[in-house]
């Protein structure tokens, strides 16, 4: 296949891949395969730059930082919406409506739900994406077009051809799982984690470097049009069905009502609903459907007359702050936590909320003995909302951050421009209770039964003060914790026993060491390869390796200068723990440094599984023969290339030898 088609074939693919898992909710392919065919085309483009075009799936992955935003001007201006809180706030939105027009018949009504994320405008001309704005203030936004562009469900051109200019609205959100995702590693980071969806998504995307706003998981949903008279749509339940055969992610739960009863009916069915949602919405809008009728209905000063939102009951609750309690994690940050007086919140009961970090602790300027507004939101943590300051009576007492750890009394350290405090004493037993917990935990080596409470138990009762000691575990101290008996013990022991040869990678995230995640443990894993080259790492080897920085490195080369965490590591060997290499070493893959063209047909795989193979094992593909250019394959059927390869005087295989260079038997 020419080059040239290869590649527009690769884009269709991908496109029509990325359309069907985020717009469709239907994948087809595994993510694996995605990335091969996504490799191939930054491969091809990579070798042929001038083929490259804006709308290539390649074009997604960041572009040059910004130093500031520039201004948008919104040609038509971006509206907020009114809020409706009960029934009664709808039927009189409804009645208000008949009462303008003059009407009493029914009218027809689309609800959506409230999608909780950041209002956005895409501009796309002739079919192709060309600005993305924040709604900013409604009438002035940020550009953001190249932070956009890096979101995949975002369309770079519209699946339609469509001329002319389209201006599309719409939320980008992120789904509670992405969110925790990205929370881990903020914390990982040493970073505040973000404390609800729209707040991650607006920090997501007001980033200068768009390559940060790339590796956040950010969706999108569009909901409206600024002109919907261009559209040729009459309503808005049509122009939904438009957008969505445009390739835009429509909300599915978007329902047109014919009457009143539906709307209400939709609302108690979508309050139902919203907690099995994998993203947050914070209630349903109702518009009328008819775009005719919205004209005649107009907007008032910053809101349409034609839409309301009605907002889910917030579960709210006033209770009073009896203390603040300092929590230290298994990295030393310090969390303050606030003791409530026990009160009933949408029917569960709440006596402690998470206050994240100091300076929000600052800014809602708490004082022990306050009236306070807490909220719970779905599942998450319940929280503080505000103290009521008009109950004061002056015998509130303000809170201070601790200036030495609660728990050993190391003084503590807020570094200048981090959001968290710290104890930096590795030592700290708090911080040696967590880093057990974590070690044995799904995040780390995942030894069945040895659970948070069973590793607070064995700490508090000094039977395992380091992780070395969870290895000399014995039956008989098991058996005596509180609900285990002889099985289960044994289930234990035998647990502990399977772990003794964890893989190099996840036996160094188990450790716990700052910023050493698991992809950095892997990327440690692969350049070390044991655990004996790994303590003796030197800086400059960790600054070699591609993807490890600065305050990886930093961090790293702390642990192994601590004596007792050496300490920890060779009593760890002598217990019979021997974390090994599983991932192939990056430089003795078997064609490593190989970069292979092909040319011609080969009869016993594909051309697709050939080079997935000489990927796998570390050798490069390119698509046409330069200097570069170490072995060429030749099928059936070779042309030119081949020719070119013996001008330069490259090693050419035939397809038997070339499998057996990759040690596929032949067929
Ligand atoms: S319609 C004039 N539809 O809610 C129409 N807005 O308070 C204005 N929002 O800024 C917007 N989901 O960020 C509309 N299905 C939806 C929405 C929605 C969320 C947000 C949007 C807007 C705010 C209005």
């Amino acid at each position: 296949m020419p080059l040239e088609q290869r590649i527009s074939e690769l884009r269709r693919q991908l496109n029509e891949h990325s359309h069907l898992y985020y717009t469709l909710d239907a994948p087809v392919i595994s993510d694996g395969e995605y990335d091969l065919l996504f490799q191939e085309l930054l491969n091809l483009e990579a070798l042929h730059p001038e083929l490259v075009s804006p709308d290539s799936p390649s074009q997604r992955v960041g572009g040059a930082p910004l130093t500031s935003f520039a201004q948008v001007r919104h040609g038509i201006p971006m509206l907020s919406l009114e809020n409706a809180f009960t029934t009664e706030d709808i039927l009189a939105f409804a009645e208000r409506i008949l009462r303008f027009l003059n009407q009493s018949g029914p009218i027809a009504y689309v609800i959506e739900p409230k999608l909780d994320g950041l209002a956005v405008e895409l501009v796309y001309q002739d079919g192709l994406l060309i600005e993305g704005s924040t709604r900013g203030d409604g009438l002035i936004g940020e550009e953001i077009t190249a932070q956009i562009r890096t979101i995949p469900a975002i369309p770079l051109r519209l699946r339609k051809p469509l001329q002319g200019r389209l201006e599309i609205r719409g939320e980008v959100f992120m789904e509670n799982e992405g969110l925790a995702r990205l929370n881990e590693q903020q914390l990982l980071s040493g970073k505040p984690p973000f404390a609800n969806p729209r707040n991650a998504a607006a920090g997501s995307l007001r980033q200068l470097d768009p390559a940060i706003t790339a590796r956040r998981p950010l969706r999108f949903f569009a909901y409206g049009v600024s002109s919907p008279e261009i559209t040729g749509c009459t309503g808005q339940y049509q122009l939904l069905s438009l957008l969505a055969d445009l390739g835009l992610p429509v909300n599915r739960l978007t329902r047109l009502c014919p009457t009143l009863g539906d709307v209400t009916a939709g609302f108690i069915e979508l309050t139902d609903l919203r907690h099995s949602l994998p993203y947050e919405i914070d209630g349903m809008v109702i518009k009328v459907d008819s775009f005719a009728l919205q004209e005649r209905l107009g907007n008032k000063a910053r809101a349409p007359r034609w839409a309301v939102a009605c907002k889910f009951a917030a579960k709210q609750a006033t209770t009073r702050l009896l203390a603040v309690d300092f929590q230290v994690g298994r990295t030393g940050a310090i969390t303050p936590v606030a003791i409530l007086e026990p009160v009933s919140v949408g029917g569960v009961m709440v006596s402690r909320a998470t206050l994240h970090n100091q300076d929000e602790l600052k800014r809602k300027d708490l004082r022990l003995g306050d009236t306070v507004l807490i909220q719970r939101a779905g599942d998450v943590i319940p929280e503080i909302v505000m103290a009521i300051a008009e109950k004061r009576d002056g015998s509130e007492v303000s809170i201070a951050m601790p200036s030495t750890c609660p728990v050993c009394s190391h003084p503590v350290i807020k570094p200048e421009g981090m959001a968290v405090t710290r104890c930096y004493n590795p030592h700290c037993p708090a911080q040696r209770l967590q880093r057990l917990i974590h070690f044995t935990s799904k995040a780390g080596l995942d030894i069945e039964g040895l659970g948070k409470k069973c590793m607070e138990q064995l700490f508090e009762l000094g039977i395992v003060r380091d992780i070395p000691d969870i290895f000399s575990l014995q039956k008989e101290a098991l058996e005596k914790l509180e609900g285990w008996g002889e099985k289960s013990a044994e289930n234990a022991l035998a647990a502990i026993e399977a772990r003794k040869s964890p893989p190099l990678g996840r036996f160094l995230v188990a450790l716990g060491i700052r910023f050493v995640g698991e992809i950095t443990a892997g990327l440690l894993e692969s350049h070390f390869q044991s655990l004996d080259k790994f303590i003796q790492a030197q800086r400059s080897q960790l600054m070699e390796i591609e993807g490890i920085g600065e305050q990886a490195a930093a961090s790293i080369l702390e642990f192994l200068a601590d004596e007792q965490a050496l300490e920890m590591l060779a009593r760890l060997q002598e217990l019979g723990v021997f974390p090994a290499a599983t991932q192939p070493s990056e430089n003795d893959l078997p064609l490593s440094g190989f970069v292979v063209v092909f040319t011609g047909g080969l009869a016993g795989l594909s051309r697709d599984e050939a080079k997935k193979r000489v990927k796998e094992l570390g050798g490069q593909i390119a698509a046409t023969v330069t200097q570069k250019t170490t072995h060429v394959i030749a099928g059936e059927k070779t042309g030119s290339k081949l020719k070119k390869a013996a001008e330069l005087g490259k090693v050419i295989l035939s397809e038997g030898e070339f499998l057996r260079l990759i040690k596929t038997p032949l067929p």
